[in-house]
């Protein structure tokens, strides 16, 4: 089936997750950060990921923001961190100004001209997605910012996934789901959507079944892949 409806994950996909310990670490006073900070980005997105996929087992939810906290909490822990509240509230301030990867703005305008509909699905909530888009500046080039709020459990639950059916009354392989994160593709190919993997570090590929249908290097062949199905 021909694809209507372009929905992509915002963190790590839409979004440079790692921006926020890079930058902290380029600022002045920040001398403790300057070579942990790719260990410290790399353990609070693993701890952040690790505790959704743990509350969604257990039914203990609560939102992607005290999560991410969470997560931080755990990483600056491990770095002997944790004592510098000032290091703390900056990386979470930074966290709600990530900048979007280059090649999004022109990428969703090239998706909007030839008249897809386009979405962000994300475990993010929707007070920090409305952040991340605005200060990106793409909110005009998206029909919806759906959160995995309105559920209460955060991916890879079916119901996630769902929210796309239901908002634009669709069938799922007329969807094109695009994600970064291995697991999401794949639940989203059990799913029944067409989807990407945008693989920028070359990580190998998740032993989870559901082979994503497509692996791209970044975003820029998103529309022409929309195109060809
Ligand atoms: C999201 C996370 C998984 O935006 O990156 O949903």
């Amino acid at each position: 089936m021909p694809i209507t409806t372009c929905i992509f994950d915002a963190y790590g996909t839409l979004f440079d997750v790692t921006a926020a310990a890079r930058e902290a670490a380029g600022e002045p006073g920040r001398e403790a950060l300057a070579e942990v900070w790719p260990g410290l980005a790399e353990d609070w997105r693993r701890k952040q990921l690790e505790y959704t996929w743990l509350r969604a087992i257990t039914g203990e939810h609560k939102d992607f923001w005290a999560v991410t906290q969470d997560g931080l909490d755990w990483a600056l822990d491990a770095q002997s961190l944790s004592g510098d509240a000032d290091l703390r509230d900056r990386l979470l301030a930074l966290y709600r100004e990530l900048s979007a990867f280059p090649e999004v703005p022109d990428m969703l305008a090239r998706l909007k001209a030839a008249g897809f509909a386009t979405a962000i699905l994300s475990n993010g909530s929707p007070g920090m997605l409305d952040d991340a888009v605005g200060s990106a500046g793409i909110g005009d080039l998206l029909d919806d910012v759906l959160s995995v709020e309105s559920v209460g459990i955060f991916k890879p639950a079916r119901q996630v996934y769902e929210l796309v059916t239901t908002r634009f009354a669709c069938a799922r392989d007329s969807v094109l789901f695009v994600s970064s994160n291995g697991w999401d593709v794949a639940a989203a190919t059990g799913f029944g959507f067409f989807t990407a993997w945008v693989n920028r570090a070359g990580a190998p590929q998740d032993r989870l079944g559901h082979p994503p249908h497509e692996i791209l290097p970044d975003l820029t062949a998103i529309p022409d892949i929309a195109q060809a199905i």
